[in-house]
């Protein structure tokens, strides 16, 4: 029990996903955390104090200026909490936070609080989309503070999109992974590819992929909160290269292989999240020229970086991925036993919500013996997670196949 003995301070805002701030304190009660919680005034026009109050043996404060005996309420709550939890946090809390406004308990508390903060958004999904909140998101993650992304689906307001609160789950996992797991993987060297590779054609074209580097960044980014010693090799992507991690930049399948392979030998664990091109153009140089007839490319096949590396593999734990259109399972066993991997994360490129450029998952873990987990549909940041967790049971079990 990673939080078992932590002081969580749990900040419920007023949005309809305020009642499933009871779930939450309750899960984090029962796992031994000490939970204080703070309510907006709007949060208890959804739930009422006496029902957290009763589920967490503590007061619940929401009013700045209750008279009471002791210090001062904000500063005090600051100092005791380790982690800060504001969940449900509605587009009000975001803005008040990124603007630095304090004129309720529950914001006033988030300015005096220098710790982690694990900010769990639920709201309308036009209003999650709205490029204002989606701004103030982006200048809270710069600033450090942590964001779990809401789930897709039908919302209580009848529309469909982003805008639920993260399953309870999700979130005791973030909490475990910012306060008591990070660490675990602390002493470990990890290797991460992400991205696209670009092939050229020409001096001025090339063919490419779809490939955001958005999941193998995710991995990158969880594994440096966890302590491990990450370098990351990634091809053009629009994504900032998380903090923690030592970056080198590459473009195409010849030159993530030369990249790779001068990390190699220095990792314990490879992760390649990275949509190589299987194949790259014999280039020509100058610029191809307009013409009246089809033109005719000639392709040839880059290495294959996974399988090589899979060869060579020792003692390291080597992680691959795979994109599927049809008989996922069969074929990431395949793969993982062709190409020397402990595990492909295999996902289905045609189902909604997996796959390239968006934020979620729905991926198999499929094992070189023939075992398969399919897992469901979570943040990419969520599956990085479950990834690093898989890294940590295979390095108990000895990878050594190679
Ligand atoms: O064979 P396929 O391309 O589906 O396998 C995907 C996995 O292999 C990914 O982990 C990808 O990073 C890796 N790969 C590679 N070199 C290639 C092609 C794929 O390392 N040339």
């Amino acid at each position: 029990m990673i939080l078992a003995g932590r002081r969580v301070i749990l900040g419920v805002a007023g949005g309809i996903a305020a009642y499933k701030a009871a779930e939450i304190a309750g899960t984090l009660v029962k796992q031994g955390v000490e939970v204080r919680v703070i309510m907006t005034r709007a949060a208890q026009e959804f739930i009422t104090p006496l029902t957290l109050q009763t589920i967490t043996s503590h007061e619940v404060a929401s009013d700045m200026f209750t008279p009471r005996s002791g210090g001062v309420a904000h500063i005090e709550a600051a100092r005791w909490g380790e982690a800060f939890l504001i969940a449900p946090a509605t587009a009000n809390i975001i803005g008040k936070m990124a603007a630095g406004i304090g004129d309720d308990l529950l914001s006033t508390i988030v300015l005096a609080f220098d710790r982690p903060v694990l900010v769990c958004p639920a709201m309308n999904v036009t209003m999650y989309k709205n490029p204002v909140v989606q701004r103030n998101i982006q200048a809270l993650s710069a600033l450090g503070y942590y964001f779990i992304e809401p789930g897709s689906g039908r919302l209580a307001c009848g529309e469909e999109g982003p805008g639920r609160l993260a399953p309870t789950a999700e979130i005791v996992a973030r909490l475990e992974s910012i306060l008591g797991g990070s660490g675990d993987l602390g002493g470990l060297k990890m290797l991460i590819t992400a991205g696209p590779t670009r092939e050229p054609l020409d001096s001025v074209r090339y063919i490419s992929n779809r490939s955001s580097g958005k999941m193998g960044y995710a991995v990158a980014k969880a594994a440096a909160e966890r302590g491990a010693d990450v370098v990351l090799v990634s091809g053009p992507v629009a994504l900032s290269p998380p903090d923690g991690v030592n970056v080198v930049f590459v473009e195409t399948a010849q030159e993530m292989h030369l990249a790779v392979n001068r990390h190699f030998e220095w990792c314990d664990v490879v992760v390649k999240a990275a949509a190589v091109a299987d194949y790259r153009v014999q280039a020509q140089p100058g610029k191809i020229k307009k013409g009246a007839t089809p033109l005719t490319l000639t392709l040839e096949p880059n290495p294959d970086i996974l399988r090589d590396l899979g060869e060579r593999k020792g003692r390291r734990v080597i992680i691959g991925f795979a994109a599927e259109t049809e008989q996922l399972e069969t074929r990431a066993v395949e793969k993982a036993r062709n190409k020397g991997a402990d595990l492909i994360v295999a996902n289905d490129v045609t189902r909604p919500g997996a796959g390239f450029d968006v934020d979620t998952n729905i991926a198999v873990f499929a094992y070189p013996d023939g075992r398969t987990v399919p897992l469901p549909l979570m943040t990419k940041s969520a599956l990085a997670h479950r990834i690093l967790d898989q890294v940590l049971d295979l390095r108990e079990d000895g990878a050594d196949n190679g």
